[in-house]
């Protein structure tokens, strides 16, 4: 078989914590996972399962106990560039206005003032915030300002965008329009995204493939591709949730997490 060296490969991580008392405790075992480049990949799983401790890896936030992770052959060490994370609490500067925002980490990494301008604009546009370019943060909605985050990440074109529940603060009605923009901006831009997600149907929305973790310690359950939605029209969330392969794998999935629930006690 062809070596996969565009894309994400994790290579049997696993992640041992010390506590203040000198416990041990291991958050990951031997976790290994593949996301082919282009991809939506979701994390899903019972709390404490580790998760974030994965995409924080990912991220180069965390390092490994062993194995390692690399990313279109190149070995994670540090955070990067071409790793972009948005967080599920907004983390924007308040001090900045919404473009200001959304060039921030052009401005750091040097690029010129034509080049950012025109990144700028198309990511502001992108997350529909055109109109509130000049606003600051703290006068926009919670879902505004998560699009500010998106919009701020994105802007510095990362292969892979890493996301910790980013829609988790949020209400459904606007959790739902997060997720169909997210995923028609993504698919436009052909980034890949490594998501947390703890709900079963926002990882089936949006995922090309969900990783089920269980826990104690975090383990790949199971990798669970989602090829039937390439027969629905695409980002269509009623066709989905109406069709019946949907609701089998919503089904099997909410089993497999209420297996995992007696050893998160
Ligand atoms: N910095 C740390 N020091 C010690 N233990 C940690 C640390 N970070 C995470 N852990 C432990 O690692 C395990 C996995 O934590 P993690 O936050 O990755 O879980 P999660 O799957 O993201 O959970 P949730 O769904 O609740 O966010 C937990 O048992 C947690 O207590
Ligand atoms: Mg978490």
């Amino acid at each position: 078989m062809k070596a996969l060296s565009q894309g994400l490969r994790v290579n049997g991580v696993s992640k041992v914590f010390q506590s203040a008392r000198k416990v041990s405790r291991v958050a990951l075992d031997d976790v290994s996972l593949s996301l082919p480049a282009g991809e939506v990949g979701v994390l899903l799983g019972p709390s404490g399962c580790g998760k974030s401790t994965l995409l924080r890896m990912v991220a180069g936030l965390e390092t490994p106990t062993c194995g390692n992770i690399v990313l279109n052959g190149q070995l994670v060490e540090k955070p990067g560039r071409e790793r972009g994370m948005v967080f599920q609490r907004y983390t924007s500067f308040p001090w900045l206005t919404v473009r200001d925002n959304v060039a921030y980490g052009l401005t750091i990494n040097g690029d010129g003032t034509s080049l950012r301008e025109g990144v700028v604009d198309h990511f502001l546009d992108a997350v529909r915030l055109s109109d509130v370019a000049n606003s600051y943060p703290h006068e926009l909605s919670g879902g505004m300002q998560q699009r500010v985050a998106i919009a701020r990440t994105l802007a510095n074109q990362p292969q892979l965008l890493l996301m910790d529940e980013p829609f988790g603060a949020l209400d459904p009605e606007t959790r739902w329009q997060m997720q169909s923009l997210l995923q028609s901006v993504v698919k436009k831009e052909k980034t890949s995204v490594l998501l947390v997600s703890h709900d079963i149907e926002e990882a089936i929305y949006l995922g090309d493939r969900i990783f089920f973790l269980s826990s104690h310690p975090g383990k790949l359950r199971e990798e669970i591709t989602l090829d039937f939605k390439s027969r629905l029209p695409a980002g269509d969330r009623e066709a989905l949730l109406s069709c019946p392969e949907y609701r089998q794998l919503e089904l099997k999935i909410r089993r497999m997490m209420s297996e995992e629930k007696p050893q998160a006690a």
